[in-house]
């Protein structure tokens, strides 16, 4: 058997604390954006690696310099992103970085456009608490979560100042094209805005190619503030480690403040983060194999539950299902799943007013769990149908 063939349930109940710790035994999972696998052994090794080298004190406030060093390269090789080692600042975690991107480019009556919207709670609560305005630029939730082109410059106000992008996006999964992006990086340039943008599922890309907003021209990597993490792919949430990159003038200010709140960002989880973008290749390798292939089991499983559309995603292990079918809200089904099935999945208005009439699952688990949870969602989806409204 396969290491992405079954998880241990019994363990994850102990282990893994958001997404299973909270619930009773029988229940099945499929909210919270962890994966269901333990991470790679190269990470482990990494951390007692740097144990053994007693690195107990105070490190570099950008971050270790071996560490900054790799990242550098992969950004300039892999995300065309023309960074040097001075523009990359390691953080912990991608949410530190929403904080950080809201806290630093807003202020209180500014405006902050979400594009696309629905999208990942903290962008929303972020901008709230700098006493900002979000707006959100909708997908086409009609239509295959199609990005609306035509509909973005007439949300921009004099009150605009940053435009906020999660790319591959949670949660449609969906992956912004060139022609998309380019046409986002002529905005911000037109109305002079900061483009804040979340990459962090850049690894789990199945049918696109991800491009980096910041890799289109020079103007963009110095007005864009890009954050890119490996809690989702590496399976390493726990350890809190993400890294920031943008252009000299945003970055300044970026150490200037972080240096204030953290000092620098912990070692251990520095170490976590190294040992996956130079040591985990391979693993990463048979786990994205392993959720493309039941990526497309899931979707046609799903899209033969009456009542149900699944849009397949283009990346990132989310499917964003379309019940409005069943004539209640998305919290109603939310709820019902919970009692009913004793299946946790998100609500789709956490992601904002147009996730209403969705739900998300997160497929990141073997197949024997995904499958018995759909089971159940079946079941109790047709009971709910044939009580009518
Ligand atoms: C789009 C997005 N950004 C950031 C985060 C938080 O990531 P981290 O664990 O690196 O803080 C998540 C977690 O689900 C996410 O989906």
């Amino acid at each position: 058997m396969g290491k992405f063939d079954a998880i241990d349930r019994e363990f994850l109940f102990k282990r893994a604390k958001q997404k299973w710790g909270r619930w009773d035994r029988d229940t099945i999972s499929l909210s919270v954006a962890d994966i269901d696998f333990p991470a790679a052994e190269e990470i482990k090794e990494g951390i007692r690696r740097c144990l053994d080298e007693e690195r107990t004190p105070y490190g570099e406030r950008k971050g270790m310099q071996e560490f900054r060093q790799v990242i550098t390269e992969k950004l300039n090789t892999a995300n065309c992103i023309p960074a040097t080692e001075d523009e990359i600042l390691v953080i912990p975690g991608t949410m530190f970085g929403i904080f950080l991107a809201c806290y630093l480019c807003l202020d209180k009556g500014d405006e902050a456009i979400l594009s696309p919207a629905p999208v990942y709670g903290p962008f929303w609560d972020n901008v709230k608490a700098a006493g900002a305005v979000p707006v959100g630029h909708a997908l086409d939730m009609n239509g295959g979560f199609g990005y609306r082109l035509e509909t973005l410059e007439g949300l921009i106000s004099d009150r605009t100042k940053m435009i906020m992008v999660c790319n591959p996006h949670n949660p449609t999964g969906k992956v912004l094209s060139e022609h998309e992006l380019e046409f986002i990086a002529r905005i911000a340039k037109k109305h002079d805005l900061i483009v804040f943008s979340d990459e962090l599922y850049e690894d789990m890309v199945f049918d696109r190619r991800h491009l980096s907003i910041a890799s289109l021209e020079k103007d963009m990597f110095e007005r864009t503030i890009t954050a890119f993490g490996f809690s989702k792919a590496f399976g390493i949430a726990g350890f809190r480690i993400s890294y920031l990159t943008c252009g000299q003038k945003l970055m300044k200010k970026l150490i200037q403040r972080t240096k204030h709140i953290i000092v620098h960002t912990d070692t251990l989880a520095q170490a976590a983060g190294l040992a996956a973008l130079t040591r985990s290749k391979d693993w990463l390798n048979g786990f994205v194999e392993h959720l493309n292939s039941i990526r497309v089991r899931a979707v046609e499983y799903l899209n033969g539950i009456p009542g149900i559309h699944c849009t397949p995603p283009d990346a990132t292990p989310f499917l964003f299902l379309d019940i409005r079918a069943f004539g209640k809200t998305s919290d109603e089904i939310t709820e019902y799943l919970k009692e009913k099935a004793k299946v946790i999945v998100e609500s789709g208005t956490d992601f904002g007013p147009a996730g209403e009439g969705f739900i998300r699952i997160n497929f990141a688990t073997s197949w024997d769990v995904l499958e018995e949870a759909f089971e159940r969602i079946e079941k109790s989806l047709a009971a709910l149908a044939q009580s009518g409204p």
